[in-house]
């Protein structure tokens, strides 16, 4: 059926989400479930014995798995978290790789009515547990190796944490943990679930995302969701069943659960699922063998492709790819085009936010214009806007400067910050979503990123909160007072460095600076820690006493390349801790 959309051209066009309701399958009696829309409608109309995803294992091992043999498997996920207690509206965390058993976890999460909430691997204890908290987790899925060396110390102080499921190395069963099950066991061993009624308002997924108090932000979303990421695979993808879809994001990150688990499965499309990290080679080997047509990344893997030069790409420029697309931060134009040049599909860039929960605004085949943001999708109303108090200005002056304001009526957009109603309340504002980024609309309609209206840093596409890092290093005795900027970096667009004015008693010097981006490391994990420690004897402050963060950018940016400190050798963009 096709999208309910008027209107002839992309900027005057218009979606009635009401109308597109229709498109979904729902249950008896106007029940909604995400796990229904993406599994088992294929297969109660007909469409059970498609290919739905193809598992890669790190040593390339093969897996797949129908619709029909997916809403099985899923089946018999929902029902050993309701064998464990799970009610309606518990959370199920999860600690994960892109492998079957995250497919599992998140659609037996939404047919027992469970809300799903994966979590970076790459983080460490302490950001894992202040969610784990916030998240109120009932139940947590992990692998055996992130279980040990990150969780299994903190379990006496998650009095919420009720149960630990257990994957072993390669999908192999665990060894025996004290509190611990092997899921994959109990999975083979349950019969197969009834969906658990749940309905368009019934809470499905939290992620969670870094905000402006050393807290995170845990967004919910809602099953209703399921429409904008059935909508936005059509408008933005064009996905249909004959598609062949690869999303790379990584579990914790919400482009992970709207675009690798939802949208390929609403859409009845097949998807491949490489565990492994980037490695340009297989890349592009997955690309071609795979017979890719649509393909979902971020720049700063764009920009890693690109390093390894055009002779590489030439070997695999026969492939299948029809669209690519990225998300995350700014593409610049130069990706755009090598895209084109080394793949054969230009990359179009989209813009969302772990808010709005699907893409909002996006170039789209034939309406695309290099370094923008695109244009808001059908259905989307954006605008740029000022906030005064609790009185919102429409700036409509062509190129004006203000921030991204979306209309609050898109069906994915977050419903809560979890714990924290007045963060939520504060984020809108007559009608409208306030998304915290700064943008200009050009005469075209297009819009154009210009940074953020505060002080989260953008590195390899994750939202990283400098006061999270902050708070943790206060922890050390060192440290008197710290400040958290993003640098600059030409790949990964910013990277954390922190400024540390120390405590009496301690000097500056090169073992203090190892110590501090070593308790860093293992505190935050390698996705938050700074990459690099500067000592300051004294901390630039505004006159109110807040430490001035434009200066410590200025000093950052201004650092001699001889005197910046080591940087702790991680891959870019990989953010793991093996
Ligand atoms: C930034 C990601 C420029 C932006 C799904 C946004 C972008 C934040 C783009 C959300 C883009 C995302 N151009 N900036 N195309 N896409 N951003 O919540 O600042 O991890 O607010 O969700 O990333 O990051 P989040």
């Amino acid at each position: 059926m096709a999208l309910p959309i008027t209107g002839t051209t992309v900027k005057q066009q218009h979606l009635d989400w009401a109308a597109a309701g229709s498109l979904l399958a729902g249950l008896p009696g106007g029940a909604l479930n995400l796990g229904h829309e993406a599994v088992d409608r294929h297969v109660a109309e007909g469409r059970g014995e498609r290919v739905a995803l193809t598992f890669l294992g790190r040593r390339y091992e093969r897996k797949t798995l129908t619709y029909a043999q997916l809403a099985d498997a899923t089946s018999r996920a929902a029902q050993v978290l309701l064998d464990l207690g799970v009610q309606p509206g518990d959370t199920v965390a999860v600690l994960l790789g892109r492998t079957s058993e995250l497919y599992l976890a998140a659609l037996g999460s939404w047919k027992a009515g469970a809300v799903f909430c994966p979590l970076f691997g790459a983080f460490g204890p302490g950001p894992l547990k202040s969610r784990l908290e916030l998240a109120r987790a009932k139940v947590l899925i992990a692998t055996e190796p992130l279980y040990q060396r990150k969780i299994a110390a903190l379990r006496g102080s998650l009095p919420d944490l009720q149960h630990v499921l257990l994957v072993g190395e390669d999908g192999a069963a665990p060894a025996p943990h004290d509190g611990c099950a092997d899921f994959n066991a109990l999975v083979a061993a349950a019969q197969p679930a009834s969906i658990v009624e749940t309905n368009a308002q019934s809470p499905a997924f939290v992620h969670f995302t870094s905000g402006t108090t050393g807290t995170p932000k845990g967004a919910l979303h809602n099953h209703g969701a399921v429409l904008s990421h059935l909508v936005t695979g059509r408008q933005v993808f064009d996905l249909t069943a004959a598609d062949v879809y690869w999303c790379t994001a990584d579990p914790g990150w919400i482009t992970n659960t709207a675009y690798a688990l939802v949208s390929p499965l609403v859409n009845g499309c097949m998807s491949v699922v490489d565990e492994a990290e980037f490695d340009p080679r297989r890349w592009y080997g997955v690309l071609k063998d795979e017979k890719v047509t649509v393909w979902y990344t971020t720049p700063t893997n764009i920009r890693m492709m690109m390093r390894y030069g055009a002779a590489l790409a030439r070997i695999y420029r026969e492939n299948s790819l029809r669209l690519a697309a990225s998300v995350g931060e700014p593409l610049n134009p130069e990706a755009v085009a090598w895209g084109d040049k080394a793949l054969g599909a230009p990359f179009l860039d989209t813009w969302w936010q772990t808010e709005t929960g699907a893409i909002a605004i996006a170039n789209l085949p034939g309406h695309a214009k290099p370094g923008s943001m695109g244009l808001p999708l059908p259905g989307v109303e954006a605008a740029v806007v000022n906030r005064n108090l609790s009185k919102i200005e429409v700036l409509t002056e062509i190129d004006a400067v203000g921030e991204l304001a979306l209309k609050a009526d898109l069906p994915s957009l977050f419903t809560a910050y979890v714990g924290d109603a007045n963060r939520y309340q504060a984020s809108f504002c007559e009608g409208w979503y306030l998304t915290g980024d700064l943008v200009r609309r050009d005469a075209d309609g297009f819009f154009w990123f210009v940074g953020r209206s505060d002080d989260m840093i953008k590195s390899a596409g994750h939202t990283i909160g400098p006061f999270e890092i902050e708070c943790t290093l206060m922890d050390h005795p060192a440290v008197a007072e710290i400040g958290v900027v993003g640098r600059p970096d030409l790949l990964l667009r910013e990277v954390p460095v922190a400024f540390v004015s120390l405590n009496p008693g301690f000097e500056p010097g090169e073992a203090l600076r190892l110590e501090l981006l070593y308790f860093a490391r293992q505190e935050l994990g390698s996705a938050l820690a700074p990459r690099e420690i500067l000592f300051v004897e004294a901390m630039p402050k505004t006159t109110t006493g807040k430490i001035l963060r434009r200066a410590l950018k200025a000093k950052a940016l201004a650092e001699p390349e001889e005197d910046q400190p080591v940087t702790l050798a991680v891959a870019p963009g990989r953010f793991d801790d093996e």
